[in-house]
Protein backbone atom coordinates (compact mmCIF):
# COMPACT_ATOMS: atom_id res chain seq x y z
CA UNK A 1 0.00 0.00 0.00
CA UNK A 2 1.21 3.63 -1.09
CA UNK A 3 1.32 6.53 1.47
CA UNK A 4 0.68 9.64 -0.41
CA UNK A 5 1.24 13.36 0.57
CA UNK A 6 -0.89 15.81 -1.20
CA UNK A 7 -1.09 19.61 -1.30
CA UNK A 8 -4.47 20.67 -1.91
CA UNK A 9 -6.25 23.55 -0.63
CA UNK A 10 -3.13 25.50 1.70
CA UNK A 11 -2.61 21.62 3.21
CA UNK A 12 -1.10 18.93 3.08
CA UNK A 13 -3.72 15.83 3.03
CA UNK A 14 -2.23 12.28 3.48
CA UNK A 15 -3.49 9.58 2.07
CA UNK A 16 -3.13 5.80 1.57
CA UNK A 17 -3.32 4.54 -2.27
CA UNK A 18 -3.50 0.43 -2.79
CA UNK A 19 -4.26 -1.52 -6.01
CA UNK A 20 -5.85 -0.06 -9.51
CA UNK A 21 -8.12 0.13 -11.72
CA UNK A 22 -11.93 1.55 -10.61
CA UNK A 23 -10.97 3.86 -7.79
CA UNK A 24 -13.36 3.50 -4.49
CA UNK A 25 -12.79 6.12 -1.68
CA UNK A 26 -13.12 5.34 1.69
CA UNK A 27 -13.34 8.33 4.50
CA UNK A 28 -13.14 7.63 7.69
CA UNK A 29 -15.27 8.41 10.81
CA UNK A 30 -14.49 10.79 13.98
CA UNK A 31 -12.51 11.10 15.86
CA UNK A 32 -10.83 7.95 13.60
CA UNK A 33 -8.18 8.13 11.13
CA UNK A 34 -7.70 6.37 7.58
CA UNK A 35 -6.19 3.54 9.66
CA UNK A 36 -9.52 2.25 10.55
CA UNK A 37 -9.90 0.93 6.94
CA UNK A 38 -7.08 -1.45 6.79
CA UNK A 39 -9.55 -4.24 6.45
CA UNK A 40 -11.30 -2.82 3.71
CA UNK A 41 -8.41 -1.50 1.62
CA UNK A 42 -6.59 -5.01 2.06
CA UNK A 43 -9.77 -6.92 0.58
CA UNK A 44 -10.98 -4.20 -1.91
CA UNK A 45 -7.40 -3.39 -3.36
CA UNK A 46 -7.55 -6.87 -5.56
CA UNK A 47 -10.16 -5.75 -7.66
CA UNK A 48 -9.83 -1.89 -7.01
CA UNK A 49 -7.91 1.10 -6.36
CA UNK A 50 -8.58 2.12 -2.65
CA UNK A 51 -8.11 5.58 -1.81
CA UNK A 52 -8.25 7.12 1.99
CA UNK A 53 -7.50 10.19 3.24
CA UNK A 54 -7.04 11.03 6.64
CA UNK A 55 -9.83 13.91 6.57
CA UNK A 56 -9.45 17.67 7.55
CA UNK A 57 -7.78 17.83 11.19
CA UNK A 58 -7.77 14.09 11.81
CA UNK A 59 -4.93 11.62 11.49
CA UNK A 60 -1.88 13.17 9.77
CA UNK A 61 -3.84 15.59 8.05
CA UNK A 62 -3.36 19.25 9.66
CA UNK A 63 -6.63 21.54 10.34
CA UNK A 64 -5.03 24.21 8.19
CA UNK A 65 -4.96 28.02 8.76
CA UNK A 66 -9.03 28.57 8.98
CA UNK A 67 -9.14 26.15 11.73
CA UNK A 68 -12.51 24.96 10.49
CA UNK A 69 -13.39 21.27 9.62
CA UNK A 70 -17.18 21.72 8.28
CA UNK A 71 -18.35 18.77 5.84
CA UNK A 72 -17.92 21.25 3.22
CA UNK A 73 -14.52 22.39 3.96
CA UNK A 74 -13.89 18.23 3.81
CA UNK A 75 -16.15 17.71 0.91
CA UNK A 76 -14.00 19.88 -1.31
CA UNK A 77 -10.43 18.87 -0.01
CA UNK A 78 -11.45 15.78 -1.65
CA UNK A 79 -12.61 16.80 -4.85
CA UNK A 80 -9.10 18.46 -5.02
CA UNK A 81 -7.18 15.32 -3.87
CA UNK A 82 -8.89 13.60 -6.62
CA UNK A 83 -8.15 16.00 -9.17
CA UNK A 84 -4.44 15.97 -7.87
CA UNK A 85 -4.74 12.01 -8.40
CA UNK A 86 -6.03 12.51 -11.74
CA UNK A 87 -9.25 10.49 -10.56
CA UNK A 88 -12.12 11.69 -12.47
CA UNK A 89 -15.17 9.26 -10.77
CA UNK A 90 -14.76 6.86 -7.47
CA UNK A 91 -17.40 4.87 -5.49
CA UNK A 92 -17.85 6.86 -2.28
CA UNK A 93 -17.64 5.49 0.79
CA UNK A 94 -18.26 6.67 4.18
CA UNK A 95 -18.78 5.66 7.72
CA UNK A 96 -20.64 8.10 10.41
CA UNK A 97 -18.61 11.47 9.95
CA UNK A 98 -17.32 10.20 6.90
CA UNK A 99 -21.47 9.25 5.64
CA UNK A 100 -21.89 13.24 5.94
CA UNK A 101 -19.14 14.10 3.86
CA UNK A 102 -20.42 11.69 1.21
CA UNK A 103 -23.77 13.23 1.24
CA UNK A 104 -22.17 16.73 1.20
CA UNK A 105 -19.61 15.41 -1.65
CA UNK A 106 -22.44 13.80 -3.68
CA UNK A 107 -24.47 17.32 -3.06
CA UNK A 108 -21.48 19.19 -4.83
CA UNK A 109 -20.48 16.62 -6.83
CA UNK A 110 -23.18 14.51 -8.24
CA UNK A 111 -20.90 13.14 -11.48
CA UNK A 112 -17.85 12.38 -9.83
CA UNK A 113 -19.98 9.66 -8.23
CA UNK A 114 -20.51 5.91 -9.21
CA UNK A 115 -21.34 4.33 -6.25
CA UNK A 116 -22.52 5.31 -2.32
CA UNK A 117 -21.59 3.32 0.32
CA UNK A 118 -23.17 4.68 3.34
CA UNK A 119 -21.93 2.70 6.79
CA UNK A 120 -23.54 3.50 10.17
CA UNK A 121 -24.34 7.16 9.07
CA UNK A 122 -27.26 9.24 8.62
CA UNK A 123 -29.03 12.37 6.19
CA UNK A 124 -30.54 14.33 9.13
CA UNK A 125 -28.61 17.32 10.97
CA UNK A 126 -28.11 17.62 14.52
CA UNK A 127 -30.83 18.84 17.01
CA UNK A 128 -30.70 21.62 19.17
CA UNK A 129 -29.51 19.63 22.08
CA UNK A 130 -26.96 17.51 19.61
CA UNK A 131 -25.44 21.09 18.74
CA UNK A 132 -25.42 21.71 22.34
CA UNK A 133 -23.80 18.54 22.97
CA UNK A 134 -21.21 18.76 20.34
CA UNK A 135 -19.87 22.33 21.84
CA UNK A 136 -19.79 21.39 25.34
CA UNK A 137 -17.69 18.61 23.88
CA UNK A 138 -15.27 20.89 21.83
CA UNK A 139 -14.59 22.83 24.97
CA UNK A 140 -13.92 19.59 26.78
CA UNK A 141 -11.32 18.26 24.71
CA UNK A 142 -9.62 21.73 23.89
CA UNK A 143 -9.35 21.99 27.82
CA UNK A 144 -8.80 18.66 29.07
CA UNK A 145 -7.69 16.41 26.13
CA UNK A 146 -9.35 13.52 24.38
CA UNK A 147 -8.93 10.85 27.28
CA UNK A 148 -12.38 12.12 28.57
CA UNK A 149 -14.10 12.07 25.78
CA UNK A 150 -12.85 8.27 24.68
CA UNK A 151 -13.68 6.94 28.23
CA UNK A 152 -16.89 8.44 28.01
CA UNK A 153 -17.32 7.41 24.18
CA UNK A 154 -15.57 4.28 23.34
CA UNK A 155 -18.36 1.78 25.37
CA UNK A 156 -21.32 3.45 22.94
CA UNK A 157 -19.01 2.74 19.62
CA UNK A 158 -19.06 -1.04 20.15
CA UNK A 159 -21.25 -3.94 20.84
CA UNK A 160 -21.28 -5.76 23.72
CA UNK A 161 -19.73 -9.05 22.29
CA UNK A 162 -17.09 -6.74 20.95
CA UNK A 163 -16.32 -5.21 24.09
CA UNK A 164 -16.26 -8.32 26.06
CA UNK A 165 -14.64 -11.44 23.18
CA UNK A 166 -12.16 -8.68 21.22
CA UNK A 167 -10.14 -6.51 23.98
CA UNK A 168 -7.56 -6.14 20.30
CA UNK A 169 -10.39 -4.47 18.62
CA UNK A 170 -11.34 -2.01 21.75
CA UNK A 171 -7.49 -0.87 22.28
CA UNK A 172 -6.79 -0.63 18.50
CA UNK A 173 -10.12 1.59 18.43
CA UNK A 174 -9.31 3.54 21.83
CA UNK A 175 -5.54 4.66 20.54
CA UNK A 176 -7.10 5.43 17.41
CA UNK A 177 -9.12 7.71 18.94
CA UNK A 178 -6.64 8.93 21.59
CA UNK A 179 -3.88 9.71 18.80
CA UNK A 180 -6.69 12.25 17.48
CA UNK A 181 -5.01 15.95 18.30
CA UNK A 182 -7.83 18.21 20.18
CA UNK A 183 -7.65 20.96 17.83
CA UNK A 184 -8.68 19.18 14.84
CA UNK A 185 -11.10 17.04 17.30
CA UNK A 186 -12.91 20.28 18.36
CA UNK A 187 -13.31 21.68 14.62
CA UNK A 188 -14.35 18.04 13.80
CA UNK A 189 -17.06 18.66 16.13
CA UNK A 190 -18.07 21.98 15.60
CA UNK A 191 -18.44 20.91 11.90
CA UNK A 192 -20.82 18.08 12.17
CA UNK A 193 -22.69 20.38 14.58
CA UNK A 194 -23.18 22.95 11.76
CA UNK A 195 -23.67 20.43 8.74
CA UNK A 196 -26.58 20.60 6.45
CA UNK A 197 -29.71 18.11 6.59
CA UNK A 198 -29.37 15.78 3.75
CA UNK A 199 -32.62 14.39 4.04
CA UNK A 200 -34.06 16.02 0.65
CA UNK A 201 -30.86 14.74 -1.02
CA UNK A 202 -31.40 11.12 -0.82
CA UNK A 203 -34.38 10.61 -3.71
CA UNK A 204 -31.76 12.28 -5.86
CA UNK A 205 -29.49 9.95 -5.44
CA UNK A 206 -29.17 7.86 -8.83
CA UNK A 207 -26.17 5.79 -7.75
CA UNK A 208 -26.01 2.35 -7.04
CA UNK A 209 -26.41 2.31 -3.09
CA UNK A 210 -25.34 0.00 -0.40
CA UNK A 211 -25.80 0.84 3.28
CA UNK A 212 -24.53 -0.85 5.82
CA UNK A 213 -24.99 -0.62 10.20
CA UNK A 214 -24.74 -2.42 13.05
CA UNK A 215 -27.66 -4.26 14.21
CA UNK A 216 -26.66 -2.72 17.42
CA UNK A 217 -25.58 0.94 16.68
CA UNK A 218 -27.26 3.22 19.09
CA UNK A 219 -25.61 6.62 17.74
CA UNK A 220 -26.74 5.93 14.28
CA UNK A 221 -29.43 3.17 14.79
CA UNK A 222 -30.38 0.93 12.32
CA UNK A 223 -34.45 2.54 11.80
CA UNK A 224 -31.95 5.51 10.62
CA UNK A 225 -30.63 3.38 7.51
CA UNK A 226 -33.89 1.70 7.06
CA UNK A 227 -35.28 5.51 6.47
CA UNK A 228 -32.08 5.71 4.21
CA UNK A 229 -33.09 2.06 2.24
CA UNK A 230 -36.60 3.29 1.69
CA UNK A 231 -35.62 6.67 0.32
CA UNK A 232 -32.55 6.14 -2.28
CA UNK A 233 -33.70 4.22 -4.97
CA UNK A 234 -32.96 0.64 -5.29
CA UNK A 235 -30.84 0.88 -2.25
CA UNK A 236 -29.64 -2.60 -1.00
CA UNK A 237 -29.57 -2.29 3.36
CA UNK A 238 -27.02 -4.72 5.09
CA UNK A 239 -27.53 -5.32 8.94
CA UNK A 240 -24.03 -6.37 10.16
CA UNK A 241 -24.58 -8.65 12.73
CA UNK A 242 -22.55 -8.46 16.28
CA UNK A 243 -21.77 -4.91 15.78
CA UNK A 244 -22.78 -1.11 16.94
CA UNK A 245 -21.34 2.04 15.43
CA UNK A 246 -17.90 0.54 14.30
CA UNK A 247 -19.59 -2.33 12.03
CA UNK A 248 -16.27 -2.31 9.54
CA UNK A 249 -13.94 -2.63 12.56
CA UNK A 250 -15.75 -4.81 14.66
CA UNK A 251 -17.18 -7.08 12.44
CA UNK A 252 -14.98 -6.95 9.05
CA UNK A 253 -15.55 -10.25 7.12
CA UNK A 254 -19.24 -9.52 7.35
CA UNK A 255 -18.77 -6.29 5.99
CA UNK A 256 -16.28 -7.10 3.95
CA UNK A 257 -18.24 -9.57 2.06
CA UNK A 258 -21.12 -7.25 1.65
CA UNK A 259 -18.49 -4.51 0.00
CA UNK A 260 -16.79 -7.48 -2.25
CA UNK A 261 -20.48 -8.30 -3.80
CA UNK A 262 -21.53 -4.67 -4.31
CA UNK A 263 -18.57 -3.82 -6.14
CA UNK A 264 -18.76 -7.13 -8.24
CA UNK A 265 -22.53 -6.11 -8.92
CA UNK A 266 -21.08 -2.63 -10.14
CA UNK A 267 -19.44 -4.24 -13.07
CA UNK A 268 -22.63 -5.97 -14.36
CA UNK A 269 -24.95 -2.58 -14.50
CA UNK A 270 -22.23 -0.46 -16.68
C1 LIG B 1 -18.65 9.22 13.92
O1 LIG B 1 -18.44 8.03 14.17
O2 LIG B 1 -18.16 9.76 12.92
C2 LIG B 1 -19.49 10.03 14.87
O3 LIG B 1 -20.16 9.19 15.76
C3 LIG B 1 -20.48 10.88 14.12
C4 LIG B 1 -21.31 11.74 15.01
O4 LIG B 1 -20.91 12.02 16.15
O5 LIG B 1 -22.38 12.19 14.57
Amino acid sequence: MGRGVARVRGIEVAYDDAGGGEAFVLLHGFPFDRSMWGEQSEVLSASCRVIAPDLRGLGETPLGDGGAATMDEMAEDLAALLDALRVERAVLGGLSMGGYVAFEFFRRFPRRVRALVLADTRPQADTDEGRRTREENAQKVLRDGMRPLVDSTLPKLLSASTREGSPDVVERVRSMMLAARPEGAAAALRGMATRRDQTELLPRIDVPTLILVGAEDTITPPSDSEAMAANIKGARLVRVEGAAHLSNVERPGEFNRALVDFVGGLSKVD
